[in-house]
């Protein structure tokens, strides 16, 4: 059975992503959004809610007679909406509380590799100055750079790579001591640096078994060439030739099965997106960190690789039913890139033009637009958010989707906005040079 009437939790570019490629499912679902913003609210009916309220999004869901509930963030994850959900007897495609904490604790979830015996970087945890001190010597076998983790949610802006000594220790001062990243920076994780290349791979899970997503690459940081702060994600591309066939089978046996026998051992059957974040290093593949959920942006390049029903599968997950092999693949690529504030990640201006935003789709063949923070004024969209919206564009390869993105993006005009220019540029470099050394040390401040 395939739902009809499926409500999607969320706001950005990545519920949008999601929403578009459930409505494409055969059976053409009615698919609504909560609260979803004013560029989603052009394809599917939005609803105001609080995306953190159990009751208000189990009232929705009542409401709506949805079928399926899939939550997109974190946040209400860890505020327990999948649990609410599911206690109704809705179908909820999403980590319930306790999973959640394998994202909204990071020292949790180094406690739960560990015990699933998942390759990770070594981590000590601190709770004041003095132990991070003495932890910042005792990584000193394999730093600099040193890494320091806030333990809790800090919006992918919980991590500092530093080569600086003096700088690590006033990180973890202004985190320990001070107010940065409130509560969630009350815990320091602090741990070995892993050097590589990153990789995004995403297990769809039903507490048991797992299938696979195609691998994704992130770009975090927010300039050209890995420049600048880290970021929400400033673009992505999927298929990654790095994760070849074996190696994914080895992330499956060796990091996803793992970890869902111990989450299923502590009475917390993993159901929902398992988002491991891997380092490809010398020494193989090693977890730098968990997701609760999709991943954004990656999801906006891995959805439209998809082939199958979306919706069946996340169903089938959410009620333990996942059939191994129900994951089918499209043959192609999809790069997608993010237009932002132009002063993102810092205090976003707001009010930028994004002039012709609104033509894209038709103006150039294979290119979707993903909103994630735009608002309309006067027929024109403007820029709401740090991330406004996801240009994505599917090619034959990475190069083709990759061109025909930036080629969509030239035709945009106005003002207050930016993009960076090498998304995925990295990746045709990459698949002419496949299995050439790679360099050794990145992204350090
Ligand atoms: P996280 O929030 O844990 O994914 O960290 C954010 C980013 O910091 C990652 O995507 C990496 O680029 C970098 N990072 C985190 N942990 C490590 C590590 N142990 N070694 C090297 N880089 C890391
Ligand atoms: N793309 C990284 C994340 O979703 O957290």
């Amino acid at each position: 059975m395939s739902a009809s009437c499926i409500l999607v939790i969320g706001s950005g570019g990545r519920e949008h992503a999601i929403a578009w490629r459930l409505a494409r499912d055969p059976h053409a679902p009615t698919v609504h959004v909560a609260p979803g913003n004013q560029g989603i609210a052009q394809y599917f009916t939005c609803h105001a809610v609080c995306e953190t309220d159990p009751t208000a999004v189990v009232t929705l869901a009542q409401r709506l007679r949805a079928e399926l509930v899939v939550v997109g963030p974190e946040a209400p994850l860890a505020a327990g909406v999948a649990d609410a959900l599911a206690a109704a007897g809705i179908v909820v495609f999403g980590a319930s509380r306790e999973c959640a904490r394998l994202e909204a604790s990071k020292w949790y979830a180094k406690q739960v590799m560990r015990e699933a015996g998942v390759p990770t970087a070594e981590a000590l945890e601190c709770t004041s100055v003095t132990q991070a001190a003495t932890a910042l010597e005792t990584m000193s076998r394999f730093a600099p750079p040193w890494v320091l983790k806030a333990d809790g949610l800090a919006a992918g802006k919980g991590v500092l790579v530093t080569r600086e000594r003096a700088a690590a220790e006033a990180f973890a001062r202004e985190c320990l001591e001070g107010a940065r990243f409130g509560e969630g920076g009350r815990r320091l994780v602090i741990e070995e640096f892993l050097a590589g290349d990153e990789a995004s791979v995403i297990a769809i899970c039903d507490g048991e078994r797992f299938v696979l997503l195609p691998a994704a690459r992130d770009h975090k940081r927010a300039f050209d060439g890995d420049e600048g702060a880290n970021t929400g994600g400033m673009g992505a591309f999927a298929p990654l030739v790095d994760v070849t066939p074996a190696l994914e089978s080895q992330i499956g046996e060796r990091i996803v099965a793992p970890v869902l026998r111990v989450m299923a051992g502590r009475g917390a059957p993993y159901r929902g997106a398992l988002y491991v974040g891997l380092m490809l290093g010398p020494a193989g593949p090693r977890v730098v960190e968990f997701n609760a959920r999709f991943g954004d942006p990656e999801t906006q390049v891995i959805l439209p690789l998809l082939g199958a029903s979306l919706s069946g599968m996340l169903e089938h997950a959410a009620l333990g039913r996942l059939a191994v092999g129900e994951c089918t693949r499209l043959p192609g690529a999809a790069v997608a890139v993010a237009i932002t504030d132009v002063d993102y990640p810092g205090t976003a201006r707001g009010g930028g033009r994004i002039a012709g935003l609104e033509d894209l789709e038709a103006a150039q063949s294979g290119v979707t637009v993903f909103h994630a923070g735009t608002r309309l004024e006067g027929g024109q969209w403007r820029v709401a958010g740090g991330r406004a919206a996801y240009v994505m564009a599917e090619g034959e390869d990475v190069a083709a989707a990759r061109s025909r993105a930036y080629a969509a993006i030239a035709r945009l005009g106005g003002d207050g906005w930016r993009v960076r220019r090498d998304i995925a540029a990295s990746a045709e470099q990459r698949n002419l040079e496949h299995g050439k050394a790679r360099p050794a040390v990145r992204g350090v401040d």
